[in-house]
């Protein structure tokens, strides 16, 4: 498996949960209101599985690399595009939490935030992964030789070890703090 092939099958499960959106969304519209449990659900995800594991694995390891190389210039600014899009989604999901917290306490105009957060979120991220499968994944191999490439998918597995930790530690931390 080249390197790559991981980040693609992460960008299947994110296109799955944004399609759960999509429909969350259209529920939205027809009740004018939404589970916020749901709402903290999808946070988790976006936040521990397409940012810190998703993201966590191409900025902490696959751009890092690539930014010691000699990259062109179109594909150095499709990286640094690629690292302002990550930043965008993290101001849109906590913008989103946000609104959530708002909406938990009663604040029934929070909801049309939820939405327009929501909505950010699922028109920005096919953009963002269509660019990374079609265009900067394969530009980016050229940059690698198959050596370095297996290092980096080695990387990549020892990087998603230590998640499932990471994870857990923090929910106890959340806990402790909310006791
Ligand atoms: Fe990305
Ligand atoms: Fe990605």
């Amino acid at each position: 498996m080249q390197a790559r092939g991981p980040l693609m099958v992460e960008h299947r499960l994110i296109e799955r949960m944004l399609s759960v959106i999509i429909d969350a969304l259209a529920k939205i519209k027809i009740t004018h209101k939404v589970d916020p449990v749901f709402v903290d659900t999808a946070v988790d995800f976006i936040r521990f599985y397409a940012d810190r594991t998703h993201h966590g694995k191409e900025e902490d390891i696959l751009f890092r690399e690539l930014d010691k190389r000699p990259l062109s210039d179109n594909d150095r600014r499709i990286m640094n595009e690629l690292v302002e899009e990550h930043v965008v989604g993290r101001q849109a999901t906590k913008a989103l939490v946000d609104a959530n917290d708002r909406y938990k306490k009663g604040d029934e105009k929070a909801l049309i935030h939820i939405a327009d957060h929501f909505k950010k979120l699922v028109e920005f991220y096919p953009k963002h992964i269509e660019k990374e499968d079609k265009v900067f994944f394969p530009a980016a191999r050229a940059y690698l030789t198959e050596a370095e490439d297996q290092a980096m998918l080695a990387e990549f597995w020892e990087f998603d070890r230590k998640m499932i930790h990471e994870k857990y530690e923090s929910v106890v931390e959340g806990l402790k703090g909310s006791r």
